[in-house]
């Protein structure tokens, strides 16, 4: 499995340990964040990963900043993205059974190294279940449709 990782120069320590840690466990990971510590706009890499993510270059997104909000806020902007933050694992596995989330965030200034590699195994081996979720996940997709036909700061639905 392809993975997509970004963050801004906040998280990159954290971007550095959870890279090593899938590529242990055999994932391959594209890097789409920073690699320095000089001041990095989070928008960048959440929406670089977030469009590998709907283009089919990778199969799924990993995103780190300070706290994962803004990033995945990014992230949420690109059609196709369902991204969210999670700092427990019980969310990270119910965002994937429930919601099919694309793109995992977290803030590296909010949870540490050990917490964030349970809740990336977690997001990891959980699989949508598809049947009534599928359902409101369509319902979402409607609302990005129906964003493409806003003209002229009018909203056509
Ligand atoms: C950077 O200072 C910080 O705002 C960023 O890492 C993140 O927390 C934003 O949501």
């Amino acid at each position: 499995m392809k993975i997509g990782i970004g963050n801004d120069h906040i998280a990159l320590d954290m971007k550095k340990q959870i890279t090593e840690y899938l590529e242990s466990k055999g994932y391959e990971i594209i890097n789409y964040g920073t690699d320095s510590y000089e001041r990095f706009d989070y928008p960048i890499s959440g929406e670089a990963v977030a469009g590998a993510v709907v283009s089919g270059e990778v199969d799924c997104g990993i995103l780190i900043c300070g706290t994962g909000v803004g990033i995945s806020i990014s992230a949420n902007k690109v059609n196709g993205i369902r991204a969210c933050v999670c700092s427990e694992p019980y969310s990270a596995r119910l965002s994937k059974l429930h919601n099919n989330t694309n793109i995992l965030a977290f803030g590296s200034r909010v949870i540490g190294i050990e917490l964030a590699k349970m809740i990336v195994d977690e997001w990891l081996a959980a699989e949508f279940e598809g049947g009534r979720h599928q359902k409101r996940i369509d319902m979402v997709k409607e609302i990005e449709e129906k964003q493409k036909n806003i003209m002229g700061g009018f909203y056509i639905s």
